[in-house]
């Protein structure tokens, strides 16, 4: 497609009119100048591709409904993501999609977010990584991705108007860095800007957000649409950088655009970037199209049955009840397993081709008894549900209680207000504990759940909503088929109010205040030691896992300093299993408030009973570098920091100290005002210090006790780093400095930083 003579040939009003949806799903064509419209549909975990012709919007084809993101990120796995990515391309091939509408990387800020099941995690690096895996894995099809909802939508209460006011830091390294990390590493074809505004400005009109960080800063080349219906004012879009408005706007729209143009109020040379962006992305679809593309659904069932077998978290298991052994008699109790809840209400439910229930894949291994429990929507009598499951329960050796949140708790649109199960459920297995010792509950959810039952039963599985295989994989991990290695990607609290968003959820009128800043989840719960239920990163396994020999080594890689570490990991169990080996950064001597740690990488390892395997990560300087609002930059400073290697965040195994100079270009300002704590934080400007304390004899014997102790240079650090520079010679006269002195070093130190 020759898209500079296009551009030249289109009318203003076609301009126009390529800016915004045909319908629902469609791109507009110009039949004119035989430019198509192309077809986008829904995502994340599947394909909800409208039925063609259908005048309802939510209609859609039978498709494999895959885990949601709430599950595939308790994987920590890339290689399974980018495997569900290129199945999911292939499906768009056959059904002629241009892009597919996901994956969605919001942070999980509260357990409330009724839309948590279609985000990864409270992790900026991990739910990054797997958005960038899934982007991989659909666009090596050649189809494109939507990397949504750009950003700050970290709820739905009030999710069209509601303005997240968020400091430049916390929006930088928690709510901004996965989609920064999405788009560097994989290149999404268009990134959807979300409905809400941030700090005041929508997300549609944002140019900061969608222009000067976006663009030019990470370097994003595709096209940016909106969510659907998040337009407010579409010439202020157009002027911000948002290319594609979705769904239609009937023409209203295209006639502002138009008009704003003709008034001399937005350059016409914007509305070009637009259209230039709408023809690319069709030129892209026209070159990648391979319509005969087969799509096997039952080998992508399969494939959903193997990744969501990887994704399932054990929690508990206390006198190894699982894996079950089928010489005992045992019980499936709950409606769930007869009907699974395995995705969320809203724009990624998908019309699921089958669903295999815990139940039909059960037969696979052995026969269980089975009682319902309790109903879903209460409208069966619960009181004989529940007598009748506490009687099959009885004759059973052990019992799997198949429980979890009903659609109707949480879903796009809305939040929850607590994080409670049904009490139908909660009732349900306490009394099975009662005429019972061996429980296990197995989870559906898409978000923590509190659970009062943590003490009484033996088992806990966490599945949460696990796609339409789940049944399979679900009875592949009881009957210890499947060693099970996920982890979790959140924190579980024990109480919603342990959260740290709790006072700020989800806000006042139109206004969230992210007022807990940096500290979201095990950040959180790290800092104030409070303890979780279930921690962030953690799960069990059917063996044990050792881990030694931490080793850390510098090298340098394309100019970049790349701290490489390597640690031996040994499965000291009986079966084979996966580890998920997790990475964290201790930053404990900033001058800046830190985390105590932060996830910096993760590596899944397979080992054989008493086999060992050495696991490498790669840090580079940004690994180890907070967001600096006054350099507006990343910053690592200076200094000592700890490594540390274990399989949870709470469960660190080895630690070793490394110093780091992060080789960054700083543009140095600092003054006589400058504190020597300030000055401290880069390389040469410890040099300096230690050159004015032994010029000033700071450490020596001629200092004033009074204000040294014991003379030490470490204590003349610490006394020193709240003092600006001047302070030295404004107490009293120190022999052979004077004020001109210091000005004269400090200009050296700025000359040596910036030279
Ligand atoms: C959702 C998006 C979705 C779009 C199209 C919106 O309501 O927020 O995630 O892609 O609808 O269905």
């Amino acid at each position: 497609m020759n898209i500079d003579r296009i551009i030249e040939e289109l009318t203003l009003e076609e301009k126009a009119s390529l800016c915004s949806g045909l319908d629902f799903w469609h791109t507009k064509p110009v039949e004119r100048l035989d430019i198509t419209s192309v077809m986008v549909s829904d995502g994340p975990h599947g394909l909800r591709k409208n039925v063609e012709d259908s005048q309802n919007p939510n209609e859609s084809i039978k498709a494999v409904c895959f885990p949601t993101a709430s599950s595939l990120a308790c994987s920590f796995d890339r290689t399974l993501l980018e495997a569900m990515g290129k199945a999911i391309g292939e499906e768009c091939q056959h059904e002629q999609l241009a892009v597919v509408l996901g994956p969605g990387c919001n942070i999980k800020r509260s357990p409330l977010c009724g839309r948590n099941f279609e985000y990864f995690s409270e992790d900026p690096y991990l739910a990054g990584q797997l958005a960038a895996a899934h982007i991989r894995g659909v666009q090596s099809r050649g189809v494109g991705t939507s990397l949504k909802h750009f950003a700050c939508n970290n709820q739905e209460h009030r999710r069209m108007s509601v303005s997240a006011e968020v400091d430049e830091r916390t929006l930088r390294e928690i709510y901004l860095a996965p989609f920064e990390t999405a788009v560097k590493e994989a290149k999404p074809w268009t990134v959807m800007c979300s409905y809400n505004r941030i700090n005041g400005v929508y997300s549609s009109e944002n140019k900061r957000l969608l222009t000067d960080i976006l663009r030019d800063e990470w370097g994003f080349k595709g096209l940016v649409m909106s969510d659907w219906g998040a337009v407010n004012d579409r010439v202020e879009g157009i002027k911000a950088g948002l290319d594609l408005e979705m769904p239609t706007s009937y023409e209203k729209n295209d006639k502002l655009i138009v008009q704003a143009v003709e008034e001399g109020r937005l350059e016409e040379a914007q509305l070009d970037k637009c259209v230039r962006r709408v023809l690319e992305m069709v030129d892209r679809y026209l070159e990648n199209a391979e319509p005969d593309t087969a799509w096997d659904m039952d080998r992508h069932h399969q494939l959903a049955r193997k990744i969501q077998s990887e994704c399932i978290v054990l929690l508990k298991n206390d006198n190894n009840v699982l894996p079950l052994d089928v010489k005992q008699k045992i019980a499936f109790i709950g409606k769930f397993a007869e009907t699974p809840r395995y995705q969320g209400g809203g724009s990624s439910h998908i019309n699921s081709y089958k669903v295999t229930s815990a139940l039909e894949a059960v037969g696979e291994y052995t026969e269980v008894e089975y009682a319902s429990g309790y109903s879903i929507s209460g409208e069966d009598d619960d009181e004989k549900l529940l007598l009748e499951a506490v009687k099959c329960a009885e004759r059973c050796d052990t019992v799997v209680i198949f429980a979890g949140l009903p659609d109707s708790f949480e879903s796009e649109g809305y939040d929850r207000n607590h994080m409670q199960m049904p009490q139908s459920q909660l009732r349900l297995i306490d009394e099975i504990c009662k005429v019972n010792k061996n429980v296990v509950v197995v989870l559906h959810n898409g978000s923590p759940i509190e659970m009062p039952f943590v003490e009484k039963v033996d088992g806990i599985v966490e599945t949460y909503l696990g796609g339409q295989a789940v049944g399979g994989a679900v009875c592949d991990v009881l009957f210890g088929k499947v060693n099970p290695c996920g982890k979790l990607a959140e924190t579980f609290p024990k109480k919603l109010s342990d959260n740290p968003s709790y006072l700020n959820f989800p806000g006042e009128g139109d206004t969230v205040k992210y007022n807990e800043g940096i500290f979201v989840g095990y950040r959180y719960y790290d800092y104030k030691e409070i303890e979780p239920l279930f921690p962030f990163g953690y799960g069990l396994s059917y063996t044990t896992f050792e881990y030694s020999n931490l080793k850390l080594s510098h090298s340098e890689i394309d100019g970049d300093d790349v701290l490489t570490a390597e640690v031996t990991v040994k499965n000291t169990g009986s079966v084979a299993g996966k580890e998920i080996v997790q990475l964290y950064v201790s930053d404990r001597h900033s001058h800046v408030i830190r985390p105590v740690k932060e996830l910096k990488g993760f590596e899944k390892v397979e080992l054989k009973p008493g086999e060992s395997k050495k696991v490498m990560f790669r840090l580079d300087s940004r690994a180890f570098a907070y967001y600096c609002e006054e350099m507006s930059g990343w910053r690592a400073e200076y200094g000592e920091y700890e490594i540390l290697v274990g399989a949870s965040s709470a469960d660190i195994r080895l630690k070793e100290k490394v110093y780091v100079s992060s080789g960054e270009k700083l543009t140095a300002k600092f003054t006589l005002n400058s504190t020597f704590g300030d000055i401290l934080t880069v390389p040469e400007g410890r040099k300096m210090f230690h050159e004015l304390v032994a010029r000033a004899n700071l450490g020596g014997d001629d200092s004033d006790p009074a204000l040294m102790g014991d003379g030490s240079e470490q204590m003349a650090e610490s006394m020193l780093k709240d003092l600006p520079v001047r302070a030295i010679v404004s107490f009293s006269e120190v022999p052979g400095i004077t004020r001109f002195d210091l000005q004269n070093m400090i200009d050296k130190l700025n000359d040596e930083i910036n030279g």
